[in-house]
């Protein structure tokens, strides 16, 4: 490769894992943020190693990127564990890419830094402003609905992705790289640096810097990932008006740090946490605006108290000493407390004869008349059918029915893919319905909106409650009462449970069949068993060098 020895004897080496790959549109710029990354090792005084790892593609790969976060996880820590590194820096920001590198770093606890991706150019349709994923839904409900045409939809395929980086409303990507920054993993900052911006180059040859003095004072996750950086992380993305899919990663992140993190704590700060960034979709603007508005610094230093500004991060400083000097140069885009976007329960989480282990819904962004509803179920037994019936005429559906969607979960689809906003029946949407209860054990896209419970656990593949409601079943969901229940009498639930039969499995080899036998549930974070840290990391092992 033409190093001489002095390029990198006794120097750190600095593994730079990258999930850059030409089919994840959110990763462009990884190759050009590499070299400015490796620039910044070689500045400071390391060795710069790039490794490519797999790329978790949100919009190509099917059934779901999920099915896939385990592994580049499996793959981030067998990296750092069987080559050489001193310290990594990592480059995600697509999703799953961000939960999948952490977990795998923070197991191997060699010091990382994390260079997010950082959010795409607003979208640009007719002169009007589109967010990622929002409005395609949104257009995609008014193509089926017929008030706008092919040409149209065409126009916001064209404007709505229109630089590097990963979607730019606060879905999955915007709101696990704030998480990523808040527990400690990135530059000051870092996370909502638009992805073309040229601050977003230097903060990659800053974090290439900084990595090298991290390994030089052994600054490692283990030294700032407390259960204060995760509370810290939940009231942050609570604030941003966060991801639902957020919970899943946050719980099983956490669990790779030992520390208890569950679906309680999340509600019960939710119940006391205002959502402060007016973003799509519970708000408006979009990531662009909120950096211009003064960024992730200025919404923590809004927050006050609520977050514990002790804690430490990769800078070696306290995310205090990060934020000091923030200003909020927008206050419509980062809210004060006192004007917050809503004053609370950003997302709620919902527990019930149909929901034993807890199910999610964001109800910042649904309709809210929808908060208190009882209807009847209009089931679907699997997203085929539902697919093939769900415009049919014929459907016995009106807006006051409750859709349910079964085998959508961990194991049933598998992989949880993100089917949650399950979609209105086209005869509804043309009689002007935009939202109605939607039930499934799916996730949702960070970027979806509508009252959708998700995550129902257990799933019914695996013979929760959800897997015995039937047509016509009347269900309840009362927000305030935190509550989800199917009316019917324990005595049908256990008729019903006797003829209950496990589904078979999907997979019988390969990868697929090490996912299904080891995932777990999703209010466990949806981590492999066998993944969960052991006593004192001896059984993983280091690797035997002859
Ligand atoms: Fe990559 Fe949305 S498609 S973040």
């Amino acid at each position: 490769m033409g190093y001489h020895r002095s390029d990198y004897a006794g120097k750190p080496v600095i593994a730079i894992i990258n999930t850059w790959s030409d089919i994840n549109p959110c990763h462009s710029h990884f190759r050009q943020r590499a070299e400015e990354v490796k620039r910044g090792v070689w500045q400071a005084g390391g060795f710069p190693v790039e490794m490519p790892a797999m790329s978790l593609s949100e919009p190509f790969q099917k059934p779901t990127t999920m099915l896939y976060r385990n592994l580049l996880a499996m793959e981030t820590e067998e990296l750092l564990r069987s080559y050489p590194a001193d310290g990594c820096v990592l480059l995600g920001g697509c999703d799953k890419t961000t939960p999948a590198l952490l977990m795998g770093a923070t197991t191997m606890d060699l010091p990382t830094i994390f260079v997010p991706a950082g959010p795409m150019l607003r979208g640009d349709y007719k002169g009007g402003v589109i967010g990622s994923g929002s409005d395609t839904w949104k257009y995609w409900a008014e193509l089926r609905a017929g008030t706008i045409t092919e040409q149209d939809w065409q126009a916001v395929e064209d404007g709505i992705a229109r630089s590097p980086g990963h979607c730019m409303t606060m879905g999955t990507a915007s709101t696990m790289t704030s998480a990523a920054e808040v527990l400690g993993f990135t530059l000051a900052g870092a996370a909502s640096i638009p992805a073309p911006d040229s601050r977003h180059a230097q903060m990659a040859t800053l974090s290439g810097k900084r990595i090298v003095d991290m390994v030089w004072n052994d600054l490692r996750p283990s030294d700032f990932l407390t259960e204060a950086s995760y509370r810290n992380a939940v009231v942050a993305v609570l604030a941003l008006g966060g991801s639902t899919n957020s919970i899943v990663h946050l719980i099983a992140m956490a669990k790779r740090s030992r520390i208890a993190l569950d679906l309680d704590k999340f509600d019960a700060l939710a119940r006391e946490t205002p959502v402060l960034a007016n973003l799509r979709p519970s708000g408006t603007w979009l990531m662009e605006d909120f950096y211009y508005a003064g960024g992730l610094r200025a919404l923590l230093g809004r927050l006050g108290d609520r977050i514990d500004t002790r804690q430490l991060t990769v800078t070696g400083a306290t995310i205090g000493e990060n934020i000091a000097g923030a200003v909020v140069h927008n206050d419509d885009v980062i809210r004060p407390v006192d004007n917050a976007l809503i004053p609370k329960d950003g997302l709620a989480v919902l527990r019930g004869n149909l929901a034993p282990d807890g199910a999610i819904i964001k109800p910042a962004a649904m309709e809210q008349h929808l908060r208190r509803h009882v209807g009847p179920a209009v089931v679907f037994e699997s997203y085929d059918e539902m697919a093939a019936r769900i415009d049919d005429p014929a459907l016995d559906v009106d807006e006051n029915s409750v859709i349910v969607l079964k085998s959508a979960g961990p194991q049933g689809a598998p992989g949880m893919p993100e089917w949650g906003q399950l979609p209105i029946p086209k005869k509804l949407l043309q009689k002007g319905v935009r939202d109605m209860v939607r039930i499934s054990d799916a996730r949702m896209s960070g970027t979806s909106y509508g009252a959708c419970v998700l995550h129902v656990s257990p799933e019914s593949h695996v013979g929760g409650p959800l897997a015995l409601v039937q047509n016509g079943d009347l269900i309840s969901l009362d927000i305030d009462a935190r509550r989800l229940d199917v009316k019917i009498s324990d005595a049908e639930f256990a008729a019903r449970r006797a003829r209950w039969q496990a589904p078979a499995p999907r997979f019988t080899r390969g990868f697929g069949a090490i996912y299904l036998r080891h995932i777990q549930q999703a209010h466990l974070g949806c981590d492999f068993d066998f993944l969960a840290p052991d006593g004192d990391g001896a059984a993983a092992g280091e690797p035997e060098i002859h």
